[in-house]
C-alpha cells in the first residue's frame, strides 16, 4: 500500500490547522496533489468563483483502490514514510490533512485510476463521512470534486469575500503554482469559460509572460546566483517600475510558493534606494537548496518556512537582487527609448492639506489659525483669491510665482491642474454629465490575468467615470474613450494602475466607498503633462480653474497646491522682527 497512516507520535509534530478557509486553499490543496503526482496537464473548473463547484482532474499517478479510503483519512499519505522524512520533505503535501480536511466541510467526490488499474474507481465522502469505493470509468490520473463549500458550516460561508475577490484568489493561486511548474499545462475554467491557459513552456522565463503578460515581463531582468549550495534563479523589475503592494514579490523555495520574512526582507534590501517607500517591486524568485536545510513543517498553510543557514540565505538573495539589478541598469541605459512612455509608477499620494505654511505653525502666533490662510471659499467664477493674484512668472518649468495680499504665493501647476480636472471630473460625474472624448486611436492594454477579471466587472464603474473599455481577447482591453478633460495621453500605464488599485481594494472592503474617488485622482494624476512652461493666459485659465473649485469642502487629496509666504513670514525669515 502506497497511503499509510502516520504514526501518532509524527502526526503529533506536524504543524496542521485551518487547511480549508476559502475556495482558493481546496483549489490549491488539489492542484498541489495533482502536482506532487507528476501531473503534466491540470485542469480546474470552478463555478459560482469555486463556492458551489471546484473539480480538479490531473493525469498524474493516480490512487490505488485499496487505498482511496485511506487517502481521505487524517494524517494518511503516501509522501512521508520515516520520521527523517520530516526533515527533508521533496513534496508539496506532507500532513495527510488536505483530503479529510476538505471532505467535511463540503461533498467530496474523489475518482482516480492508476496506470495499473483495469478501470477507475470512485469514492464519496459528504460532511465528514466516507462510503466505501466503487468501480467507475475513469482516464488515468485522478478527478476530485468538491461541492457546496461549507454547506455544513454556514459561519464561515459569511467570511468570504465577493465573488469577484474569491475567483481572483483562485486565480493567485493557480498563477503562484504554475509560476513554478512551467513544465505542467494548466487551464482554470470558470462557469464554463476558460480564463486561464498556460500550455506547458520549455522555459519559466515563458510561463512569466503567459501570466504576466507580455508588457510588464519584457521589462523584468532575469536574475541567477549560485553560492554555497544555494541557487538563486528568477526574474524581477528594474526601478522605476513599481508597485503600489507586494503582490507581485513572489518567492519560492524548492519550488514552493512561500511568504518568507528573511526572503522579502532580503529582496527588498537588494532594491536599497531604488524604491520610494511604500513602493514594492515585481520579482519572482526561485531559491534552490538542499532538503535538510529548510524546514517546511512550520506553518499549517505551509505558507513559511524555515532555513538552518538564514542568514547565508538573506545575504545571498541581496547580493543576487543588486548584481541582477545592476545588471539590468547597464543594459537599461543603452535601451533608452524602447521603453515608451509607459508610466507604471503611478502613485496615489497620502492626504494632506491642500495649503501649506513654509514655516511651522507655531512660530505664527499672528495668525491664531489656519483659517486665516485659507481663502474664502465664496469667492466664485473670476472673484476670488487665485483670479486676484498678480502673475510674476514661472520657474523650474513647474512652479507659478505670484503676488499676493499677503505676499508671495507659491503654486505647484501639476497639483493645480490635477485638483482642478479633479473637481471638474467629480462635479460631473454628480451631475451625471461627464462629457467623452473618442479616441482616434484606440489603445489596448493587456493585463495580468486576475486583473484583468476584476477589471471587467467594474467596467460599469469605469464607464461612470468616462472611460469606455471593452474586452479584446483574453486579458486585453481596447480605451474607446476617456474622460474629455484628460489631455490626450498614453493612458495605459493608468489603466494598469487603477486595475492594481481594485485588486488591492478588492481585499480590503473598508476601502470601498472612496474607490470612485481614489480612481479619478490616478486618472487626474496619471496624465498630467509633463514640466512645460505655460503661456500666460494658460496660467490665468488655471487660476481661474481654482477659484472655481470649492476648496473649503472638498476632502483633499495629494500634494498641496499652493504655498504662501507672507509678509509677517519673509519679516521673520530676514530677522526684520
Ligand atoms: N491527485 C492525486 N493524485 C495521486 N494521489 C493523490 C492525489 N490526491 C491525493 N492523493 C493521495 O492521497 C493522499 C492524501 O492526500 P492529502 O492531500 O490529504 O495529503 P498529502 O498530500 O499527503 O498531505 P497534505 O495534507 O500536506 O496535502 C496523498 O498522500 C496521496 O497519496
Ligand atoms: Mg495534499
Amino acid at each position: 500500500m502506497k497511503i499509510n497512516v502516520l504514526p501518532e507520535s509524527m502526526a503529533s509534530r506536524i504543524a496542521a490547522g485551518e487547511v480549508v478557509e476559502r475556495p482558493a486553499s481546496v483549489v490549491k490543496e488539489l492542484v498541489e496533489n495533482g502536482l506532487d503526482a507528476g501531473a503534466k496537464e491540470i485542469s480546474v473548473w470552478v463555478e459560482k468563483s469555486g463556492t458551489s463547484l471546484i473539480r480538479v482532474t490531473d493525469d498524474g499517478d493516480g490512487i490505488a483502490q485499496e487505498d482511496l479510503s485511506l487517502a481521505v483519512e487524517r494524517h494518511a499519505t503516501s509522501k512521508l514514510k520515516r520520521e527523517e522524512d520530516l526533515f527533508r520533505i521533496a513534496t508539496l503535501g506532507f500532513r495527510g490533512e488536505a483530503l479529510p480536511s476538505i471532505g467535511s466541510v463540503a461533498r467530496l467526490e474523489i475518482v482516480s485510476r492508476t496506470r495499473e488499474m483495469e478501470a477507475g474507481a470512485k469514492l464519496r465522502m459528504e460532511g465528514g463521512k466516507k462510503s466505501n469505493p466503487i468501480m467507475a470509468g475513469s482516464p488515468y490520473g485522478t478527478t476530485v470534486e468538491v461541492r457546496d463549500l461549507f454547506f455544513n458550516t454556514p459561519a464561515r460561508r459569511k467570511f468570504l469575500r465577493s465573488p469577484a475577490t474569491e475567483l481572483g484568489h483562485i486565480c493567485d493561486v493557480i498563477n503562484r503554482l504554475a509560476l513554478a511548474y512551467g513544465d505542467v499545462h494548466f487551464r482554470l475554467f470558470h462557469e464554463g469559460r476558460i480564463i486561464s491557459e498556460y500550455v506547458a513552456v520549455p522555459e519559466l522565463k515563458d510561463r512569466l509572460r503567459q501570466i504576466f503578460g507580455l508588457e510588464i515581463a519584457k521589462e523584468m531582468a532575469s536574475l541567477s546566483r549560485s553560492q554555497a549550495g544555494i541557487q538563486l534563479t528568477g526574474f524581477l523589475s528594474f526601478a522605476p517600475a513599481s508597485y503600489s503592494n507586494s503582490r507581485y514579490l513572489m518567492t519560492y523555495v524548492n519550488r514552493r510558493f512561500v511568504r518568507d520574512r528573511t526572503l522579502s526582507h532580503a529582496v527588498l534590501q537588494g532594491y536599497e534606494t531604488l524604491l520610494m517607500k511604500g513602493r514594492y517591486p515585481a520579482v519572482v524568485l526561485y531559491l534552490e537548496i538542499p532538503l535538510e536545510e529548510v524546514d517546511v513543517n512550520v506553518h499549517p498553510a505551509k505558507y513559511e518556512v524555515r532555513f538552518r543557514r538564514s542568514t547565508e540565505v538573506h545575504d545571498g538573495v541581496v547580493e543576487g537582487i543588486r548584481e541582477a539589478l545592476k545588471g539590468a541598469a547597464k543594459k537599461d541605459v543603452s535601451s533608452v527609448g524602447t521603453r515608451g512612455g509607459e508610466e507604471m509608477n503611478v502613485q496615489i499620494r497620502e492626504p494632506s492639506l491642500p495649503y501649506v505654511s513654509l514655516v511651522p505653525r507655531a512660530s505664527h502666533p499672528s495668525l491664531g489659525s489656519d483659517d486665516a490662510r485659507i481663502p474664502p471659499a465664496d469667492h466664485r467664477k473670476g472673484e476670488g483669491f487665485f483670479t486676484n493674484l498678480e502673475i510674476l512668472g514661472q520657474i523650474l518649468g513647474c512652479y507659478i510665482i505670484c503676488a499676493s495680499e499677503r505676499g508671495l504665493a507659491l503654486i505647484d501647476q501639476h497639483a493645480a491642474h490635477e485638483r482642478v480636472a479633479f473637481e471638474k471630473m467629480r462635479g460631473d460625474i454628480e451631475r451625471g454629465e461627464i462629457e467623452q472624448q473618442e479616441l482616434l486611436i484606440p489603445q489596448t492594454v493587456e493585463l495580468p490575468q486576475a486583473e484583468a477579471l476584476l477589471l471587467e466587472r467594474r467596467l460599469g464603474l469605469l464607464s461612470r467615470l468616462g472611460f469606455t473599455l471593452e474586452p479584446f481577447g483574453r486579458n486585453t482591453f481596447v480605451v474607446k474613450a476617456v474622460p474629455a478633460l484628460l489631455p490626450v495621453g498614453d493612458y495605459r500605464g493608468m489603466l494598469r494602475a487603477v486595475a492594481a488599485e481594485l485588486v488591492e481594494i478588492g481585499h480590503s472592503e473598508e476601502l470601498r466607498q472612496s474607490l470612485e474617488e481614489r480612481l479619478m485622482t490616478l486618472a487626474c494624476h496619471s496624465v498630467i503633462r509633463a514640466n512645460r512652461r505655460l503661456e500666460r493666459e494658460e496660467i490665468r485659465a488655471l487660476l481661474k480653474g481654482l477659484d472655481e473649485i470649492d476648496f473649503a469642502t472638498q476632502c483633499p487629496h495629494g500634494r498641496p497646491v499652493l504655498l504662501e509666504i507672507t509678509q509677517e513670514d519673509l519679516e521673520r525669515m530676514f530677522k526684520r522682527t
